[in-house]
């Protein structure tokens, strides 16, 4: 069995109290393959719930959404690399599309939270994707090599770093890339990766964009895929134990 990822992001949604509930009703399912890893990105306030939720099982990790560069202060509402880990982060989400285009997230910012991650031994997840504009123009890689650039390029140590490409007209919208336009993308990525030497191989590079589990076998097909990153989907716990569980070919 090739290992596999399946991250499970919540978004603004399942508080402590839900979540408890979920781990219960996911983990009734049965333990999860060796190979496979599951990667929960709850809210922030649930983020220590699911730590604990998680502890023992060896291939389940949590993760923050997003962190702030500042590893403390005045920062109203916001939450630190070193803050989310004492809740039990092992990984963070950079760069959700949601942070760059409904917060107006820039790249220089996610470079800088990219940095914040790993001095607060945050494994980043840094996503990339272009818009359904760009990708009409023909500028898909040229975005996605900008967004690696800004967030990794600067970087001169070895790290693990997983990247997610999202494209962002998939998101939530029930569209998705075709299986060959993902496995493409995810090529140029990992060639990218290779070349430029900043991370520490095996590249773990994830798929995101209305993955669900009509969908999710196809996608994992492409052996260019290393795992997904659902949103919507891992929403519910007995149908996210039965995706993270999908028989690939
Ligand atoms: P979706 O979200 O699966 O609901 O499209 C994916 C993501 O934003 O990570």
């Amino acid at each position: 069995m090739r290992p596999l990822v399946f991250a499970g992001n919540w978004k603004m949604n399942v508080g402590p109290v839900e979540a408890r509930e979920y781990l219960r009703a996911f983990f009734a399912a049965g333990e999860i393959a060796l190979e496979r890893s599951v990667w929960f990105f709850p809210p922030a306030v649930a983020l220590e719930t699911v730590a604990q939720g998680i502890a023992g099982h060896r291939n389940v990790l949590a993760g923050s959404q997003d962190i702030y560069w500042e590893p403390k202060g005045a920062f109203t509402g916001a939450i630190s690399g070193p803050l989310a880990k004492q809740a039990g982060a092992r990984l963070t989400l950079i760069g959700h599309s949601e942070r760059r285009h409904v917060f107006g997230e820039t790249d220089e910012q996610t470079g800088k939270k990219v940095t914040a991650a790993f001095a607060a031994d945050l494994q980043p997840v840094l996503c990339v994707g272009e818009t359904l504009e760009q990708r009409e123009a023909g500028n898909t890689m040229a975005v996605v090599t900008r967004q690696l650039e800004a967030a990794l390029g600067k970087r001169d140590g070895k790290a693990r770093v997983t990247v997610a490409y999202e494209p962002v007209w998939a998101i939530g919208t029930g569209r998705n890339a075709t299986p060959q336009d993902a496995a493409e993308v995810h090529r140029a990525i990992r060639e990218w990766l290779k070349t430029r030497a900043v991370t520490a191989a095996p590249f773990v590079i994830l798929y995101g964009g209305s993955v669900n589990l009509k969908n999710a076998a196809e996608l994992l097909a492409q052996h260019e895929l290393d795992g997904v990153l659902v949103g919507g989907a891992s929403l519910d716990a007995r149908s996210w134990a039965q995706l993270v569980r999908t028989t690939v070919a």
